[in-house]
């Protein structure tokens, strides 16, 4: 598993404003989309394209155009939602499938409530919007499902992350052999009892939609 930690003074700014606990729901909600867009660039860094001859005004150029299958964009509900506009921006023909996925905030335990993907994703590159990575249950979770259905690349996007989460990633995903990456606005100190990201910026979920 590869982690890409963007290191950019603009993620840096909008990410510094979303951690403030003064900023309200609809500034967090246009700073959580702008900071996809940036995080997407670099996410989409491998995106699989083919050759794509087009003629300009003056002669031919050889360029290229997305592969098919076209990239899937699965954004984990309820706060992956959020990141959905600001990735799709990017990526404005792909594909977009739901998986909707809760964590009890008791024992920690992922769990999934909420499917609307295709049943055979062979030969797809999927990118998994979650704003949160904390202990890892939930990305862990949805990376598998995507790889028992066939996905053959997963690149996940997170606003934060959390070391443990990151640790517990790795174990789960120890037995496949499908790249996976993580790109993320930042790498923070820990997770605190309660399964929180420390500083992290709060709940993502209530944060983005109270
Ligand atoms: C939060 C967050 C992630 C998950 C991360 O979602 O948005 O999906 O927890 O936690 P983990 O890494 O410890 O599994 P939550 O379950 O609060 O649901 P929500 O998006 O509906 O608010």
């Amino acid at each position: 598993m590869r982690i890409f930690v963007a290191d950019h003074p603009l993620v840096a700014h909008k990410l510094t404003a979303l951690r403030d606990e003064r900023t309200d729901s609809p500034t967090f909600r246009q700073l959580a989309d702008e900071l996809v867009t940036l995080l997407a660039y670099e996410a989409t860094r491998d995106v699989r394209t083919e050759p794509f001859t087009v003629r300009t005004p003056v002669a031919e150029a050889t360029g290229v155009k997305l592969a098919t299958p076209k990239p899937l964009v699965v954004p984990i509900l309820r706060a992956g939602l959020g990141m959905l506009e600001g990735m799709m921006r990017l990526l404005p023909t792909a594909e977009v499938g739901f998986l909707g996925m809760v964590r009890d905030e008791n024992t920690l335990t992922a769990s999934t409530y909420a499917q609307r993907l295709p049943d055979d994703l062979s030969g797809r590159q999927c990118y998994v919007l979650d704003p949160m990575l904390a202990t890892g249950g939930t990305l862990g979770a949805a990376a598998n499902f995507l790889i028992e259905r066939g996905a053959d690349h997963i690149t996940a996007i997170c606003l934060l992350a959390a070391p443990e989460g990151v640790a517990r990633l790795e174990q789960d995903l120890a037995d496949t052999s499908v790249p996976v990456t993580v790109v993320t606005a930042a790498m923070d100190e820990r997770l605190n009892e309660k399964g929180y990201i420390v500083p992290g910026l709060g709940d993502a979920g209530d944060r983005l939609y109270g």
